[in-house]
């Protein structure tokens, strides 16, 4: 639920005759380590008639490579000459943005602010101006401020809807999943952790306690517990460490940012209920300075934010998490803003 079960829907779909199965998606900085992978799931995504793939560099060659796949949609590459960047948002319904530079050893992910927020906000500019109404997936780190600058710059330009502004966290939900089920021995995909607050560290907060498998090691404590809670907020580092200069998660990342955006494909194609945990403009801690929260969020028809569901109850330990992660995401989303102002 928290990350989307795609496999069986994917099969159900392709056979279904009301799915619309006509999303334009546009994906900025699709050459890049996230990008690439990403682009191709896309293109196998039977939801997908149309991928633009933006990138500074080398979008032709993958909108060549992935376009040889043999499922229906198209590809189309597009670099910064010729107006490329506004050719590519034309008409996009979803806009995926992995721009940016990752992290090295020994970063943090604020580190890589100064690099990244103004690649963010210049894309999202144009953004703003060609396809004011698609839905937004912010990946391009630091997420905590990335999101509210992009929130800053369609307020600027008169059209924001925070509706349609996402972080994509996905990744965590989609790490906690994995570390736990190989823990308690069960499915992955039925091992579905609710994982909320930010992006960073601290600020990433797993509700184990609300399933059953993760509720059981929540009241066991101990060291199992404190390895994983860390082990789900650090997974980042933990890519980072093994690829040891050579960037951070890519192709589990685009596993996830294909989990996020086939839940959207899926609720504008009029599967109903569809539910996630993402980072969006939030009430549910606006007044501890956390305008944007990642918690259960259901979808509406049109892709868009509709119910965002509180946290429910939480363990001792978790609360202990989540009061740590305020102040913290209070902190990243306030430099997010003053970048803009
Ligand atoms: P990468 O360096 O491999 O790729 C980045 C791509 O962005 C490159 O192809 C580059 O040419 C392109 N790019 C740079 N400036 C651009 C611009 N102005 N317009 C268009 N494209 C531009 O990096 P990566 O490993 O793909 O990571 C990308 C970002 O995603 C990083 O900031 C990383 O920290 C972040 N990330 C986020 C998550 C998450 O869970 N949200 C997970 C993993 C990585
Ligand atoms: C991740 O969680 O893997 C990403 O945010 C990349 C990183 O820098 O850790």
């Amino acid at each position: 639920m928290f990350a989307a079960n795609r496999t069986a829907s994917f099969a159900k779909r392709a056979f279904s005759s009301s799915s619309r199965q006509n999303t334009r998606v546009a994906v900025l900085g699709a050459a890049g380590g996230i990008g690439q992978p990403l682009s191709l799931l896309l293109k196998l995504n039977p939801l997908v008639s149309h991928l633009s793939l933006y990138d500074i560099r080398l979008a032709a060659g993958v909108a060549a490579d992935v376009g040889h796949c043999n499922t229906p949609s198209k590809a189309v590459g597009y670099g910064p000459e010729d107006g490329g960047l506004e050719k590519a948002l034309e008409g996009a319904e979803i806009i995926l943005i992995p721009a940016g530079m990752p992290r090295k050893p020994g970063m943090t992910r604020d580190d890589l602010f100064n690099a990244n927020a103004s690649i963010v906000r210049d894309l999202a500019q144009a953004a703003a101006k060609v396809a004011p109404k698609a839905r937004l997936g912010i990946i391009a780190n630091p997420v905590n401020s990335t999101v509210p600058i992009v929130a800053e710059v369609y307020k600027k330009a008169g059209v924001y809807d925070p509706k349609r502004l996402f972080g994509v966290t996905t990744l965590d939900i989609v790490r906690a999943s994995a570390f736990l089920s190989g823990i308690a021995g069960t499915q992955p995909k039925e091992t579905d952790v609710p994982v909320v607050g930010g992006h960073s560290g601290p600020t990433i907060v797993p509700l184990l306690s609300q399933l059953p498998a993760g509720k059981k090691v929540v009241e066991e404590g101990g060291e199992t517990l404190k390895q994983l809670v860390h082990r789900i907020q650090f997974g980042g580092d933990e890519v980072v460490k093994a690829k040891d200069g050579a960037g951070s998660a890519t192709l589990s990342m685009a596993y996830a940012g294909l989990e996020w955006a086939d839940a959207l494909l899926r609720a504008m194609n009029g599967e109903s209920g569809v539910k996630l945990c993402t980072y969006v403009e939030s009430p549910l801690y606006a007044d501890k300075g956390c305008e944007f929260f990642s918690s259960p969020v259901t979808l509406t028809s049109e892709g868009t934010v509709g119910e965002i569901h509180p946290v429910g109850d939480l363990h001792p330990s978790e609360q202990a998490l989540l009061d740590e992660c305020l102040p913290a995401l209070a902190k990243n989303i306030e430099a997010g803003k003053k970048f803009m102002a």
